[in-house]
């Protein structure tokens, strides 16, 4: 290496380091939602020799699709923004060499190439012509992009998850600027798990993570963007659906046994499960005697029948085994258990309706006891004598022949008149005994034989006898 070239490296090194030059770092294009805001980061640099032109009172000045000085600039943030093309503001510092600028309320019309110009005090008058930015207006917001993980690995569009594995949800979507900012909200028809929103970098991120289940099988979830502008509110969305593998389950089983015995069990599991029966401990074969029939119900689940034409014993087992590759559930439906709870169940209802039926007998032989005595009770008024007793059921039959027994009057007593009076007791008998076996007044009557001085009086005895005998039998519900 000579001297020379000693010189030229050491020259190159010396402009790298001191010899600034006027420069710009822009985006090269950035996104805006119509009637939203748009950010331009922004940071410059200028020649060394106007540094001291770069203080507070600095002017930042931004041309729109030109950079003609004979244009009007679209903003300039020493002027008025009253009449200006585009609202803003330079949130940068600019005496630190930040131009960073916002713009609000965007319309379509503001979709162009930006160039910035630096105006500091003295000759400090710069535009930077050799970068610019294009901002692009949208009507409508983006859909954010939704990507599922799963253990830290992104997976592809419908590629199954097992169930148990940690899964996480991440939606982004770029971070608009927008006044209040953008949320993402997830949806979905199974319930949503906590979700935890962040930012990254240029971009919002809410990630849904929780552990694959069953019930997440085909489900969808959608994850929205909503940006509230002033005139109406703007949103767009994405989903992702989610396949799970998951391990059998018998979800109905049943048997019918009788001529025929046919039983059934419901499964489902994906892959889909297989279904193997069991009799006795042996896998059953399909065959003639044990013919075995599947239903499919799903993608997911099948129903399995199996019409056994033996005739099983107390002690047969069957058994409905489902497999897939996640593991296997089996389920015994015969001896069944539910048969077991229900015959128990009738046990306990034949006990019930017995011990109810019992307690009637007792009730109503008590009643009827009641009933016959006062009847006893009646008749002794006519007699005294032939109270069946025994004869509970059986027809009752008094005849009275002395008026004077019966009443126990002592007027009519006093005339010792003759007077027969017939009282006639028919039964009627229930059909079923035990529970309608009360007596029945049938028929009464009474004959008033011989018309003497105190027959009145005797048969208005007789009537008022016969009417309480009847009032008695009403009494016992007839
Ligand atoms: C800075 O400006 C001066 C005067 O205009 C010029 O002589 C010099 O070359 C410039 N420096 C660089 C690095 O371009
Ligand atoms: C201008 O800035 C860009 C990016 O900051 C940088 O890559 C480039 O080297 C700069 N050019 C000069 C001449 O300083
Ligand atoms: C920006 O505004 C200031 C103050 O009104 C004015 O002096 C300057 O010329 C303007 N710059 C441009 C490029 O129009
Ligand atoms: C411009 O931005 C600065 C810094 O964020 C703030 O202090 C100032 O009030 C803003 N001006 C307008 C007109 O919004
Ligand atoms: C866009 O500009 C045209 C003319 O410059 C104007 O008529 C129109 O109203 C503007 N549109 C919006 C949305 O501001
Ligand atoms: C703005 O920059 C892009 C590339 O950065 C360029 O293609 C385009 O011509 C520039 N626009 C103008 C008006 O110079
Ligand atoms: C959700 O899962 C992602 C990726 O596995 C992880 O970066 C993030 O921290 C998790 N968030 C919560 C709240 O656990
Ligand atoms: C926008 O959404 C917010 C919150 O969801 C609601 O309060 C507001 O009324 C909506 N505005 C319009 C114009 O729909
Ligand atoms: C089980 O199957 C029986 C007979 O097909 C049906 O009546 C019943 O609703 C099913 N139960 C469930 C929970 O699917
Ligand atoms: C059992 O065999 C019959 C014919 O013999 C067939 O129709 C049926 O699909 C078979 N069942 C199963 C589960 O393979
Ligand atoms: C069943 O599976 C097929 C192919 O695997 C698929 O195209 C179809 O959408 C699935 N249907 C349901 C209801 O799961
Ligand atoms: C069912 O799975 C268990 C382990 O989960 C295994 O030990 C058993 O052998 C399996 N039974 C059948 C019938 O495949």
């Amino acid at each position: 290496m000579d001297t020379t070239q000693k010189i030229i490296i050491f020259c190159f090194l010396l402009q790298g380091v001191c010899c600034r030059d006027f420069n710009i770092s822009l985006p090269e294009k950035i996104q805006a939602l119509s009637g939203s805001c748009v950010v331009i980061k922004c940071r410059f640099e200028i020649n060394e020799t106007y540094d001291k032109d770069l203080t507070e009172r600095a002017a930042g000045v931004w041309y729109k699709d030109t950079h003609d000085k004979s244009s009007s600039p679209v903003f300039n943030s020493s002027a008025s923004t009253q009449n200006s093309f585009i609202k803003g503001n330079i949130t940068g510092q600019l005496n630190y060499k930040d131009c960073t600028t916002v713009f609000y309320d965007v319309t379509s019309n503001h979709s162009g190439q930006y160039f910035f110009r630096i105006e500091g005090e003295g000759g400090l008058k710069w535009t930077f012509t050799k970068s610019n930015t294009s901002v692009v207006v949208i009507e409508s917001p983006v859909n954010p992009q939704v990507v599922l993980y799963v253990n830290e690995q992104e997976l592809q569009d419908q590629q199954e998850v097992l169930e148990g594995r940690s899964v996480s949800l991440r939606c982004s979507a770029d971070d608009l600027c927008s006044s209040p900012p953008a949320t993402l909200t997830w949806s979905s028809t199974a319930r949503i798990p906590h979700s935890e929103s962040s930012k990254l970098q240029e971009l919002i991120i809410s990630d849904l993570n929780f552990t694959a289940a069953q019930r997440h099988h085909r489900v969808t979830f959608t994850c929205s963007i909503s940006y509230q502008l002033q005139d109406n509110n703007k949103t767009a969305h994405s989903s992702i659906t989610l396949h799970v593998q998951y391990a059998p389950q018998i979800l109905n089983s049943s048997c019918n046994i009788g001529n025929v015995n046919v039983c059934f069990c419901e499964v489902d599991g994906n892959p889909s499960p297989v279904v193997e029966w069991h009799l006795s401990g042996r896998l059953v074969s399909n065959s003639s005697n044990m013919f075995i029939s599947e239903e499919r119900l799903s993608n997911t689940s099948l129903r399995s029948f199996i019409s056994l034409d033996q005739s099983l014993t107390q002690t047969s087992t069957l058994l409905c085994v489902s497999k897939n590759t996640h593991g296997n559930e089996s389920l015994q439906l015969l001896p069944s258990s539910t048969r077991l709870s229900f015959s128990f169940m009738l046990i306990g209802v034949a006990v019930v309706l017995l011990v109810t039926l019992i307690s009637v007998i007792i009730y109503l032989r008590k009643e009827r006891g009641k009933l016959q005595q006062t009847k006893q009770e009646e008749s002794a008024k006519g007699s005294g004598q032939n109270a069946d007793k025994e004869n509970e059921g059986d027809s009752l039959y008094a005849t009275v022949s002395s008026v004077e027994d019966a009443t126990a009057n002592p007027d009519i007593h006093r005339q010792k008149s003759i007077i027969y009076s017939s009282i006639d007791f028919k039964n009627y008998k229930a059909e079923s005994e035990e529970v309608e076996s009360v007596s029945c007044l049938h028929a009464d009557y009474a004959v008033v034989q011989r018309d003497s001085g105190g027959a009145a009086e005797a048969e208005s005895l007789v009537r008022e006898f016969s009417r309480s005998t009847e009032a008695q039998v009403k009494q016992a519900s007839c």
